[in-house]
């Protein structure tokens, strides 16, 4: 008889974003003729940026000569793009990263998820709420308990150091959903606790090229001591439009340890690495080939001009709707907006008030745990003219 994962039956039904895809899917069926304006899940509209199509090309023809054919991709990804993310992402910033330290991968998503395979199911794990609910959801699936962190506007989105200890801390900055972000001293005060309590930092950056303002950090190894106990997830989804594509990476310091039961210490990196040998199979030479290309001359113009182009949207919509009283956040240095709803009305309310009065999808802020109640998010990844629409009819609404 095959048992099942019984943590499974403790999740919602549906993931957040395959929930919301049903209900748009619902409205869209009775409603045929109506224009939606898709501001819901954070995928990207761009394309790919020329120099990434070019690269590809080439070495699409590369893969269809014998001679320069490629079959499995290293485990942990090329040199050529590891080398290249180093130089570019790390040591421009004075920041020490090895080659070695960094695992190429097909998505922040996935690494985020699967690195629960490496801890213990005792772990305590905490999580600032509202939060991705990938988090969430595969430490349920894993049977840990987690204990939310509120990070609201009551407290400057800055969530408080945990209560209890906390083995695990998962901090997403630029965050999603709330757009916000974390400056340095902040930052260290969570890399402080994690040292001080032999924690480990789960750091999503996702979203650090959406950074603008001096004082935030790009990643958490700015930070002293971060290299002791954090891993940083990053990722060429929202970055260089990759959301289809697939790739993205993760940084696992030789310093980091964990412990056995009996206290005796191992290399997070060690158990990684053979995690990933196992479990998978590596990027494709023709996506690192693209990838690599974001990091040439041109490739980084192409990718400051759409990333540019998204916070423009961005800026439309904050001061969109802050020029007609709607309670705003985010949008500065991410491209998200978080929206609180209009007076008791619930997350999920209105979100069915907008899709089927204005026909905007956004996404319940509820959606993103307990302390998402009243807000709802909306993406800066839209197009021009629908961004520009959607805040014409918030205005009216
Ligand atoms: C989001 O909308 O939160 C993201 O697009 C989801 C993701 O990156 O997987």
């Amino acid at each position: 008889m095959v048992l099942v994962n019984e943590n499974f039956l403790k999740l919602e039904e549906s993931y957040l974003f395959a929930e919301i895809a049903r209900r748009v899917e619902t409205f869209r069926a009775s409603h045929p003729k109506e224009k939606l304006i898709r501001l819901g899940i954070g995928d990207v509209t761009e394309p790919l940026p020329q120099a990434v199509i070019q690269a590809m090309h080439k070495a699409v023809d590369e893969m269809g000569r014998r001679e320069s054919f490629h079959g499995y991709a290293p485990d942990q990804g090329y040199d050529f793009l590891r080398e290249t993310i180093v130089k570019n992402d790390y040591e421009t910033r004075g920041i020490h990263v090895d080659m070695d330290e960094i695992f190429v991968s097909d998505g922040a998503k996935c690494d985020t998820g699967n690195i629960g395979d490496i801890l213990a199911q005792g772990n305590r794990v905490a999580l600032t709420d509202p939060v991705y609910p990938v988090y969430v959801d595969t430490n349920r699936m894993a049977g840990r308990s987690i204990a939310y962190l509120p990070s609201t506007a009551e407290n400057g989105f800055r969530p408080p150091l945990p209560d209890e200890p906390a083995d695990v801390i998962y901090l997403c900055y630029p965050n999603n959903p709330t757009g916000t972000t974390l400056p340095r001293e902040e930052l260290k005060r969570w890399v402080d606790y994690a040292l001080e309590n032999r924690s480990l930092i789960l750091y999503d950056a996702a979203y650090e090229a959406y950074i603008r303002q001096a004082d935030v950090p790009h990643s958490i190894y700015e930070i002293e001591g971060a290299r002791r106990v954090a891993i940083e997830f990053r990722s060429f989804s929202k970055t260089a439009g990759f959301t289809g594509q697939r790739c993205a990476f993760t940084v696992v310091p030789h310093e980091l340890e964990g412990y056995t039961a009996a206290g005796k210490q191992i290399a997070l990196h060690g158990l990684w690495s053979r995690r990933t040998s196992t479990k998978f199979n590596g990027v494709s030479y023709v996506t690192q080939r693209g990838a690599q290309a974001v990091y040439s001359p041109e490739g980084q113009a192409q990718v400051k001009a759409t990333v540019d182009y998204y916070m423009e949207n961005a800026r439309i919509l904050r001061e969109g709707l802050q020029a007609c009283g709607w309670e705003v956040y985010g949008g500065t240095d991410a491209p998200y907006i978080w929206l609180r709803t209009p007076r008791g009305v619930s997350s999920w309310e209105f979100f069915g008030q907008l899709l089927s009065k204005l026909h905007i999808v956004g996404t319940p802020g509820v959606g993103f745990g307990p302390s998402g109640e009243g807000y709802l998010r909306l993406t800066a990844f839209g197009r021009r003219e629908d961004t520009l629409e959607a805040t014409e009819r918030l205005r009216k609404f």
